[in-house]
């Protein structure tokens, strides 16, 4: 159920920097990328410019066979409905509890399935339905992340984005975050584009871009290692 994300010579210009130089890449349906490089090599900002919170300045993005950037108002907020995207700060609604926290994203908008049965079933692949109730403030950082990861996911996005998803976390906290991503991917397929310093994260990608300068310097394809394989299988 992924979508193909293409950029063909993606550029963004800041005043102080060229975040994204032409940059190209195709990425295959279902498969999970991670972007990684130094502190201001422009992954963020790729990462923003697929899920339309930004335009590029010159070249184009395609995903799913739609040219992003020439979408209308409505098309641009129903792309953006199909994207689940994780931030490395959670960003979490403090005054909403771990459930409404989920079903935030589903609450204003039509959706052809039960909302809260949904975001259960989410906490459950998370490991914190019974914390559903809790406020935000009473979860550690890494419970914090995985209700962002459920929340990213409670409209079965066909792409998921995360920036530095283990970013705030411990290593062994970002072990399990890991794990999860790990296991929803198995289930649920989605095309996955993930900024991170994490090796780990990387290894159990298909594939890990370097970025440098706003420009692609490496691109290289990983064989799951025996590791991946062990804990795929320890999953199903
Ligand atoms: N909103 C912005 N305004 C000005 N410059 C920015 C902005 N966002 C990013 N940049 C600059 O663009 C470059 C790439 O940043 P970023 O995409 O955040 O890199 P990374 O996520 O790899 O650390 C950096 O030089 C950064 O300072
Ligand atoms: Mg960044």
């Amino acid at each position: 159920m992924g979508v193909e994300v293409s950029l063909r010579s993606v550029t963004r210009k800041y005043a102080s920097a060229m975040a994204l130089d032409e940059v190209s890449l195709d990425v295959e349906p279902g498969s999970a990328v991670a972007l990684m490089g130094p502190s201001g090599a422009g992954k963020s900002t790729l990462l923003h410019l697929v899920g339309a919170m930004d335009p590029p300045d010159a070249g184009e993005i395609v995903v799913d066979g739609e040219r992003v950037h020439d979408l209308s108002r409505r098309g641009l907020d129903r792309y953006r409905r199909r994207i689940g995207f994780v931030f490395q700060r959670f960003h979490l609604l403090p005054a909403l509890s771990v459930l409404d926290n989920v079903l935030a994203p589903v609450l204003p908008r039509r959706v052809d399935f039960d909302r809260r049965a949904r975001a259960m079933e989410l906490l459950e692949a998370v490991g914190l339905a019974d914390r559903a109730s809790a406020l935000p403030s009473r979860l550690s950082g890494g419970q914090q992340q995985r209700v962002a990861i459920a929340r990213a996911l409670i409209a079965r996005p066909p792409l998921l984005l995360a920036d530095e998803p283990t970013g705030n976390l411990d290593s062994a906290t970002g072990h399990e975050i890991v794990d999860l991503l790990l296991t929803l991917r198995e289930e649920h397929g989605m095309t996955m584009l993930m900024a991170t310093h994490n090796p780990e994260l990387a290894a159990v990608c298909d594939r890990v871009v370097r970025m440098k300068d706003g420009k692609v310097v490496s691109d290289e394809r990983l064989t799951p290692s025996q590791d991946v394989l062990d804990r795929i299988g320890r999953l199903g």
